[in-house]
């Protein structure tokens, strides 16, 4: 007698391994969750690459305590309750299995507090079992953390990339979440550094430009209900697409490469398009991202006709907003309630908050005597909002360099020489 039935834990552990394949996998899930928990500001964050420990923590609304048990298993979901919700999903998940899944091949740490409650619950789990389950003080919302993934599962632990390659999944699947919920607060730190902090935007525009550190271009179309926006960017640099359908981040190799081809191999793009449900089809397996447009033809149209020809103008006001475009903008700090300490681009700048705001004010008046008694003093309080709105205003300046009396409004050091000086190379 050869064939035998796997034990129930080995059959367990490998399907779980099928729906988690990889770090990234695990933070799709996780992040998916916090998005349908109405979280405002999501945290990630990794350590190698996501191999050795993945954090994912939300504001939304929390896990029910009676419920904390239930997540970990399998087909458990708040977000279907029968077969017609199948018709109307608007959740990400809705399968029931990712916590599952993470659960049985890591070691897993749950913790959260509902909104109605005046405590969280921490949970750990090994192998898809609770070991401990404690109240503890927290704010309302969630974090999961997973570690060692795929410590019980050797076959799937071999198949992982590098820590470099599994590090840039995570960075591209987060920068999509980042370019289709502009309004979320999302922050990506690996192994200690800061990836990005992106703060809630207006508009998607303002998203973009945030991630990227460069303005771009807008383009807008639309015929027979579906429409395309489709942002640029100003600067050359290495080239990438980004492509989404109604919200969704999106693979289509057709229309990727038809995009690079229309935009140009040196620019980043990102391209939404939106169209009735009816015209895509979107595999309901929650990892496949390939979608097949019904109506390609009329979208590639649509591309098109935005790059056809460039009206006289166009030029010219493309050259205004190269003139005025303005690089990334960090307030890091104010120094004595006297020096705002920023960093622009590669450079650290330090602004003297009386000169600036007297620059800023003679600007606005022309009026030296009223701008310099207005202006703000050394030792007054300055938030960095305003500090930001100083520093974004200056830079429209025609000239930077002085204040009306003639004093430098700043002093600027170079990074790459804080580098130089450190012996790091950037
Ligand atoms: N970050 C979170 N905030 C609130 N509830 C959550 C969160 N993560 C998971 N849950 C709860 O756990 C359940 C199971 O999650 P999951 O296994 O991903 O399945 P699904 O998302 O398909 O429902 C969810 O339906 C939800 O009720
Ligand atoms: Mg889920």
């Amino acid at each position: 007698m050869f064939v035998q039935s796997l034990p129930l834990e080995v059959i367990q552990k490998i399907s779980a391994g099928e729906v988690i394949e990889s770090p990234v996998d695990c933070v799709k899930e996780l992040v998916e969750n916090s998005l349908d928990a109405k979280s405002s500001r999501v945290d990630v964050e990794i350590i190698k690459g996501g191999k050795r420990y993945i954090s994912v923590r939300d504001n939304g609304t929390g896990i029910h305590r009676d419920d904390m048990e239930k997540v970990i298993q399998r087909w458990s979901t708040s977000k279907i309750k029968d077969v017609s919700d199948l018709l109307s999903i608007t959740s990400f998940g809705f399968r029931g299995e990712a916590l599952y899944a993470i659960a049985m091949v890591s070691r897993l740490v749950i913790k959260s507090r509902f909104f109605q409650d005046q405590l969280g619950i921490k949970m750990r789990v090994e192998d898809g079992k609770v070991l401990e389950k404690q109240e503890i003080g927290m704010q309302i919302g969630t974090c999961v953390e997973v570690y060692d993934l795929f410590y019980n599962l050797p076959v799937r632990l071999r198949f992982l990339k590098k820590e470099d390659t599994e590090r840039n999944r995570i960075i591209k699947l987060m920068k999509e979440y980042a370019l289709s919920k502009w309004d979320v607060h999302f922050t990506l730190t690996s192994n200690g550094r800061k990836v990005f902090d992106l703060y809630p935007c207006q508009d998607v525009k303002e998203r973009i430009q945030l991630l990227f550190g460069q303005k771009f271009e807008e383009r807008k179309n639309s015929k027979n209900g579906v429409s395309v926006s489709l942002y640029t960017s100003l600067e050359n640099t290495r080239g990438e697409v980004y492509l989404f359908v109604n919200s969704r981040p999106v693979q289509n190799r057709n229309l990727l490469e038809y995009i690079r081809k229309t935009v140009g191999y040196k620019k980043v793009c990102v391209c939404y398009i939106d169209l009735p449900p009816y015209m895509v089809d979107v595999n309901v397996h929650p990892k496949k991202r390939e979608v097949k447009i019904y109506k390609e033809n009329l979208v590639k149209e649509l591309i098109r006709e935005l790059f056809k020809k460039t009206p006289p103008y166009f030029n010219f006001m493309l050259a205004q907003e190269k003139a005025s475009y303005t690089p990334s903008v960090e307030i890091i700090g104010i120094i004595d309630k006297t020096l705002i300490l920023v960093k622009i681009g590669d450079y650290l700048y330090f602004f003297d908050q009386h000169l600036l705001s007297e620059r800023l004010l003679y600007e606005a008046s022309g009026d030296l005597s009223a701008s310099c008694k207005g202006a703000l003093k050394a030792g007054d309080d300055l938030s960095k909002d305003s500090a930001l709105e100083l520093v974004r205003a200056w830079l429209s300046f025609e000239n930077k360099e002085v204040c009306p009396h003639g004093r430098p409004i700043y002093y600027k050091l170079y990074i790459g020489d804080i580098y130089k000086n450190l012996d790091r190379r950037r």
